[in-house]
């Protein structure tokens, strides 16, 4: 893959972000450059969800020439992608100078920063607005709409289109080695097909369908339908709309025309639309069908500025662009009313929000969900902080930069791909041996060097549901990463409610035939409020463990354990690190169906707080954290309780199965912890 990127400005609006999956989809790097004025990060974070990928992101004002050189000092750019605008036509009737200041000055700025470095490829969004009112040629004779109808646009956002559009022609005009696609758009609709991207209007919405949506969620009572007395089939006027995806895929053929040219450079304009003309009550039709009900409405007097019809004559773009928009306006409903019920107040989740927690790379997430405040972070898809009532349940470090410190005790991050130890890193799959990185003396400890723990997590992907909060990360672990074969895809996806977080793994196989997964949490919990769990009050369901040697390593018997009476209370004299079993039949590989079953809780007497573990998996490791030494926490700061497989499963025959992942299989296993009082 080249080294070179596509800057996208503007990347994590609604047409940006769903254009950056397509170049991305078609072998694409991208860099985001977007000062979040109209979108919101977590869009970025399903971009990379969906594309399985880390997406450098800038938050980066293009009017800031500086803060734009450094993106392009920061990354080899081949070409841009400018979507960056102000773009409400009403609004920009009311504070035209903030428009032709953030449009038309960050234009300028942006190509200042391109001239400079020397980069000479650009695809600027411009609109359908820039004709105007196409009805003015009255006999018509510009209806459908073609590039060479002469523009007029009738109020201050389209002029920022038309004088960008102008400069743009001008640069050509003074040096032709620019390459110049200007992408004239008709009526964007519609959202992603995952259900995870779309857009998400601030306020009340312009535009019809996410005004409609808005309605059928229950957001606004009815639409209003702005005039039926025009001269179309129904009275209502006519647009050209056409689903987002199409609309982003317009632009990777744009920029491989402009790549692909014979010539030295060109300034082009395209029209994107589908060339078919729907009315209002079409749309509102449409939409109704995917939702299945007949919606509110009431037609009311004709929009200011409105006209008849703005229908697209693409078939410049069809026959040059070798494009053709494909999905039709139900298809777009379909998939807008998939996101507006999966995210009815778009990227906005009341009780949720994000930090940086080093840069975008590394963030910080917080939710409350009554007396409960979880923080998680992407590193490691962590859990940073469970605060009950304000009192804090789990011992981490406050600053990013901490948890990459070697004397870092895994606090709470998802171990994996394989947590716990694997004897001499060594191991036997389908005939064939493999050598692990040996990172604790001569086994391998929780996966080895680059673990799950030590990588960043792509998302998370942030919904609210039922009361509750869901929240997913993904990891992509290479083939060969620590010494394991094949690459894998493991996704972490926590549930907060008012008592619990909880955490379904689950992992599959992209490349080669079998490895080996078992993934848990190493959070450190505490009950009492103090540096030290000393005197806490703690019920095991089992007191049956397995037999380990001196490294840890099990000897494949179970033994009972003396300690464990009801209640153990928690003394330095007595440490636990054991993995206790909960159940020895035969769990396979994805453990999701069984119920959870209690295996562990503790309590303290001076605050009355109660934590619970339960869990579908056969086994757990019990550590009360007598090796912690690191900034601000000692020993016994914590303890861990770690559902699992048996440790070192893949090396003792009887075991095996629990950790095995074989292509097409997928790897589940499900923990709640539960903190209430007691
Ligand atoms: P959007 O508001 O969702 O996306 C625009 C993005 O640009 C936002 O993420 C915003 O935060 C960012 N941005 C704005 N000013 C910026 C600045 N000065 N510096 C950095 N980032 C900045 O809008 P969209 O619908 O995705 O539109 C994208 C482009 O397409 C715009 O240029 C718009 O004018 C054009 N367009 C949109 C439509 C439409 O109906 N959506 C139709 C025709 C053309
Ligand atoms: C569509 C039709 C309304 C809302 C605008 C910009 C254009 C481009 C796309 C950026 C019209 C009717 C609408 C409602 C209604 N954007 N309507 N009730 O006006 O065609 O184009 O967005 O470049 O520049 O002007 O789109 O979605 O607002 O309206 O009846 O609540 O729906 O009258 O006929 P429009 P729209």
């Amino acid at each position: 893959m080249s080294d070179e990127y596509i800057l996208v400005t503007g990347g994590a609006g609604y047409i940006g972000s769903h254009t950056v999956i397509e170049l991305i989809n078609h072998g694409y790097k991208v860099v985001i450059a977007d000062n979040l004025s109209n979108s919101s990060y977590d869009a970025v974070a399903r971009i990379e969800f969906i594309v399985k990928q880390h997406v450098p992101f800038y938050k980066v004002d293009i009017r800031n020439e500086k803060e734009l050189n450094q993106v392009f000092s920061n990354h080899k750019i081949s070409g841009v992608i400018h979507f960056a605008a102000l773009k409400a036509v009403g609004e920009s009737t009311k504070i035209p100078l903030e428009y032709y200041d953030n449009n038309v000055s960050g234009t300028i700025a942006l190509l200042n920063v391109c001239k400079s470095n020397n980069v000479k490829t650009i695809v600027f969004s411009s609109s359908a607005t820039v004709y105007g009112d196409v009805t003015r040629f009255g006999d018509n004779s510009m209806i459908p709409i073609p590039e060479h109808c002469p523009m007029d646009p009738t109020n201050p956002y389209g002029r920022t289109k038309f004088v960008i559009e102008s400069i743009l022609k001008d640069i050509y005009d003074s040096d032709e080695l620019w390459k110049v696609a200007i992408l004239r758009y008709f009526n964007p609709i519609g959202a992603h097909p995952s259900g995870l991207l779309g857009e998400d209007p601030l306020g009340i919405p312009n535009n019809l369908l996410p005004y409609l949506a808005q309605v059928a969620i229950g957001r606004r009572e009815k639409l209003s339908i702005f005039g039926n007395d025009y001269n179309s089939h129904d009275g209502t006027p006519i647009r050209d709309y056409i689903h987002v995806v199409d609309l982003a895929k317009g632009h990777i053929a744009a920029l491989a025309y402009l790549k692909n040219l014979q010539s030295k450079g060109l300034y082009r304009e395209w029209n994107l639309g589908t060339g078919k003309g729907s009315t209002v009550f079409d749309v509102y039709h449409a939409f109704c069908r995917a939702v299945g009900k007949e919606l509110p409405y009431e037609v009311v007097a004709r929009r200011a500025g409105d006209v008849l019809d703005l229908t697209a004559k693409p078939d410049r773009a069809n026959k040059e662009l070798n494009w053709k928009a494909e999905l039709t306006v139900d298809d777009a409903c379909k998939d807008l009313w998939k996101w507006t019920t999966e995210n009815p107040y778009g990227f906005h989740i009341d009780n949720y929000s994000w930090e940086n927690f080093d840069g975008y790379n590394n963030r910080l997430h917080s939710f409350v969900n009554g007396p409960l405040k979880v923080n998680l972070a992407n590193h490691g898809a962590l859990i940073q902080k469970v605060l009950l009532d304000g009192v804090n349940m789990v011992k981490a470090y406050d600053n990013a930069a901490d948890f990459k410190d070697k004397s870092n005790p895994f606090f709470g991050t998802t171990v994996g791909r394989f947590a716990n130890r694997v004897a001499k890193g060594q191991f036997e799959l389908n005939g064939k041996k493999y050598q692990l990185t040996q990172n604790e003396g001569n086994n391998n400890l929780h996966a080895g060097f680059n673990g799950f723990d030590k990588q960043d997590f792509l998302g998370p992907v942030v919904k609210h549901k039922d009361g509750k909060f869901l929240v997913d990360f993904l990891i992509v672990d290479k083939d060969g990463n620590d010494g394991f074969p094949g690459e894998v895809e493991a996704i972490v996806h926590y549930t907060i409610d008012e008592s619990s977080v909880g955490i379904e793994y689950e992992c599959r196989l992209l490349s080669g035939e079998a490895t080996i997964v078992n993934m848990t949490n190493h959070s450190y919990f505490d009950v009492s409020d103090s540096a030290n769990i000393d005197g806490t009050e703690v019920k095991l369901v089992t007191d049956q463990m397995m037999e380990v040697d001196a490294e840890l390593i099990p000897t494949g018997k179970f033994v009972a354990n003396e300690y464990v009476t009801d209640p153990i209370v928690l003394d330095e004299k007595k440490p636990f690190d054991n993995c206790f079993i909960v159940d020895d039949d035969n769990c396979g590989i994805d453990t999701r169906a069984r119920p959870l079953k209690k295996v562990f809780e503790a309590t303290h007497p001076k605050t009355n707080n109660k934590f619970t573990v339960e869990t579908t998996e056969p086994a757990f490791q019990f550590y009360t954290g007598d090796g912690v030494n690191t900034k601000g926490f000692a020993k016994r700061c914590g303890f861990c309780v770690e559902p699992s497989r048996f440790i070192d499963a893949i090396n003792h025959e009887k075991w095996a199965n629990q950790v095995i992942l074989k292509k097409g299989e997928v790897y589940g296993s499900k923990i709640k912890y539960g903190f209430t009082k007691k």
